[in-house]
């Protein structure tokens, strides 16, 4: 059964996209067979990151143009990828639970690998909160920003209602220091949960850092780049701090906690 590791955040724009995409060529590198998910229905961008023109999308998959194993890509390195769509119809968006059957695929006797990074869209709509609800890992990538925070929270206190979600990894983006970070998500940490009975863990921190946002605009993920071995570990030690952190047992009964 493959690891589900779901990157989300509540705000946008907060760096999902980049790290789930360093994140998935790290574990595809270090750990075993990875698929890079991105279930940002209308406006994708993970294949954009890795500078992939791919034949058929999980729109194609969800409207049945393609099957799962058609619409994965393979770039350099072996890392899988099912990418969203950029500039897709609003239609799509009527698709009930989009991500829901292909996980249960991907999880399925045939499953061909040991983890799955999916990119979440920002918000907090009812198909994410499933998506969550069916993640092994749930990452919440924070900014030292209020309106990162209200949303963050917003985006966990509904997991919990509607899907009794307790366990998340935070990861803190665009930093300054560790020490920053470590004060941002003790001040987040400690008013979630003043309000709500989950339990946050500290899973690391990416500085702000000129060379991210560069690859990005090249669409280059950093992990790629040669002589960035700095990045590279600390990648490599947030991941191993969300594989050790609590995690949540599969929440497949739908009923809202209210
Ligand atoms: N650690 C970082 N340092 C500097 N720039 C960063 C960092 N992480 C991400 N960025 C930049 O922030 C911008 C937003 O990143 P990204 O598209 O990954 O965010 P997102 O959360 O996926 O956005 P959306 O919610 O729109 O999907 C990009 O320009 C990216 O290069
Ligand atoms: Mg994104």
């Amino acid at each position: 059964m493959p690891t589900v590791i779901t990157i989300a955040s509540g705000k946008g724009g907060v760096g999902k996209s980049s790290l789930a995409a360093n994140f998935a060529l790290r574990l595809q590198k270090t750990s075993g067979r990875t698929l890079l998910v991105d279930s940002d229905l209308l406006m994708a961008n993970s294949h954009i990151l890795l500078d992939l023109k791919p034949e058929f999308d999980l729109i194609d998959v969800l409207q049945a143009r393609c099957t799962l194993r058609e619409a994965i890509a393979l770039v350099d390195g072996g890392l899988s990828v099912l990418a969203g769509r950029t500039g897709a119809s609003v239609a799509v968006d009527k698709v009930k639970d989009p991500l829901q059957g292909v996980l249960s695929q991907l999880r399925g006797p045939k499953g061909a690998f040991d983890y799955i990074v999916v990119d979440a869209p920002a918000g907090a709509s009812q198909d994410l909160i499933n998506t969550l609800a069916n993640s092994d890992r749930v990452v919440i990538v924070l900014l030292a920003q209020a309106t990162s925070f209200v949303d963050a929270y917003a985006l966990i206190k509904n997991c919990y209602m509607e899907r009794g979600i307790t366990q998340y990894s935070v990861l803190l983006n665009m930093v300054k220091t560790e020490a920053q970070a470590i004060a941002v998500f003790e001040n987040f940490s400690s008013t979630v949960k003043a309000f709500l009975p989950v339990n946050l863990t500290y899973t690391g921190h990416v500085e702000h850092c000129p060379e991210i946002h560069a690859c990005s605009r090249k669409c280059v993920a950093i992990v790629r780049m040669g002589g960035k071995s700095e990045q590279i570990k600390n990648f490599d030690a947030i991941l191993s701090q969300i594989q050790r952190a609590p995690h949540n047992a599969l929440l497949l009964d739908p009923t809202p906690r209210t």
